[in-house]
């Protein structure tokens, strides 16, 4: 990831109904989270009034983008 997408992603949302940046997930996965629940765990996502729908599917791109395959 580049410092500019770095920076992008301080301004993105992440989950929008808890006020989370994409920045915050990318760390998270980083951080060695591999899977939405332990994003969510580290980064208060999924408990919102999407449910997960929206931030899952967040979750999933970067997840894949990291070369991860999302646990289940
Ligand atoms: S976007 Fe906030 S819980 Fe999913």
């Amino acid at each position: 990831m580049t410092d500019e997408e770095r920076l992008k992603a301080r301004l993105r949302p992440g989950c929008i109904c808890r006020g989370v940046r994409l920045h915050r997930l990318i760390e998270a996965i980083e951080g060695g989270a591999g899977s939405f629940a332990e994003v969510a765990a580290r980064t208060g996502i999924g408990g919102g009034s999407c449910g997960g729908k929206r931030c899952s599917a967040k979750v999933a791109l970067l997840l894949a983008q990291y070369g991860r395959e999302q646990q289940r």
